[in-house]
């Protein structure tokens, strides 16, 4: 037999720090009654949308995304020339390639780092989070930056009254290196190819057409399988990992709808204790960015404590879906 490949064990991961970037202006529902045939009444009744983010001409993918990088390397204690790799999950780069996840390696400078962009929509930060979580623990990385940045507002088409008032802009970031103990829990994830048409652009990039493609979304089979499908992965997602939901101090899913959020607080029968994050009342759906934004405004809010359990759960267009426990730097 030829000679083996040498493989050597990793040690555990975990988030070491996590940023974000919020963009300066605010639309709230009034404002967007302006673009679109709807009410503030209605707008929080069936999702709990107070206000969005939408970002300025200035504010490019590139900008949130750096601004939330930076300050996940601080709360880390790192610079960009710790990292060894950089994963940014966006459907917002709208240059098909090269990724923009070299250029933000470069801009960081985190020279030579590996770095591509993955495409699983609200679903990507806890992709990005699985893979570098496989990377550290494999030998593969050390220091591995994990970004969510989405500029949803460039691709809404303003007075579609299904879909304008839901997304917003922002972005998240952390920063996922060794650990003594596990700091992130088994990846339960998959997908539905079949669906792909519940949430997607009205048309090719290539295809003839006056306006740009936009987000379509039909709303009720997208909030029917958020509801009953994934929430229920959830369960597997705390039994894969070794806890049940007592042990939790912490619940992020995905921000698309608080509707959503309570029936999957009903199906997990989550438990008083657990803190649950809202921040979908203040940023709309940011896609792969809300999860990483929930984190730190919990932060900022003082409703968290770093070292509490925390599930992670992101769902979206594909359809995709992922979630893993982890540990709160
Ligand atoms: C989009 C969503 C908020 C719509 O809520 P809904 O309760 O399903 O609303 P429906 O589409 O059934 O419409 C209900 C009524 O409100 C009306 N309506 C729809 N959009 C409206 C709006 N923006 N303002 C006011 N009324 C609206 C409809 O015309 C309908 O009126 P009718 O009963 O007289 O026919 C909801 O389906 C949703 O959140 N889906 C999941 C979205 C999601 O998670 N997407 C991202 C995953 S990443």
């Amino acid at each position: 037999m030829s000679k083996q490949i040498t493989v050597v064990d990793g040690p555990h991961s975990a988030i070491l720090g996590i940023g974000s970037y919020r963009p300066s202006r605010v639309v709230d529902n009034a404002e967007m009654c302006t673009m679109i045939d709807s009410s503030d009444e209605w707008i929080r009744q069936r999702t709990g949308i107070i206000e969005r983010r939408w970002a300025t001409d200035d504010e490019t993918l590139m900008v949130m995304a750096l601004g939330a990088a930076r300050k996940a390397l601080d709360h880390a204690g790192l610079q960009g020339s710790d990292l060894d790799a950089v994963i940014v999950s966006t459907v917002s780069h709208l240059t098909q390639f090269p990724a923009i996840a070299p250029q933000i390696a470069t801009e960081l400078g985190a020279t030579d780092a590996a770095a591509y962009d993955i495409l699983a929509a609200c679903a990507g930060f806890c992709y990005g989070l699985a893979q570098a979580d496989g990377l550290i623990r494999n030998g593969s990385a050390t220091r591995v930056l994990v970004i969510g940045a989405e500029k949803l507002s460039e691709q809404l088409d303003k007075t579609d009254r299904t879909t304008a008032f839901l997304f917003g802009d922002g972005a998240g970031a952390a920063v996922v290196g060794p650990s003594d103990e596990p700091g992130i829990g088994p990846v339960v994830w998959g997908s539905d190819g079949a669906a792909k048409d519940v949430i997607r652009l009205t048309r090719h990039w290539d295809e003839p057409g006056d306006e740009p493609p936009y987000i379509h979304m039909d709303g009720q089979p997208v909030f029917r399988w958020a509801s009953t499908t994934v929430a229920k992965k959830t369960l597997e997602m705390l039994a894969r990992a070794g806890l049940t939901v007592d042990d939790l101090d912490v619940f992020i899913p995905h921000q698309a709808n608080d509707r959503i959020i309570d029936a999957m607080i009903r199906t997990l029968k989550m438990p008083e204790h657990v803190t649950v994050a809202r921040d979908i009342s203040h940023m709309g759906n940011t896609s792969a960015a809300s999860i990483p934004l929930a984190i730190e405004a919990m932060f900022e809010r003082g409703e968290v404590k770093s070292g509490q359990l925390a599930l992670i759960v992101g769902f979206g267009a594909g359809l995709v879906y992922a979630g893993q426990i982890i540990r709160l730097p």
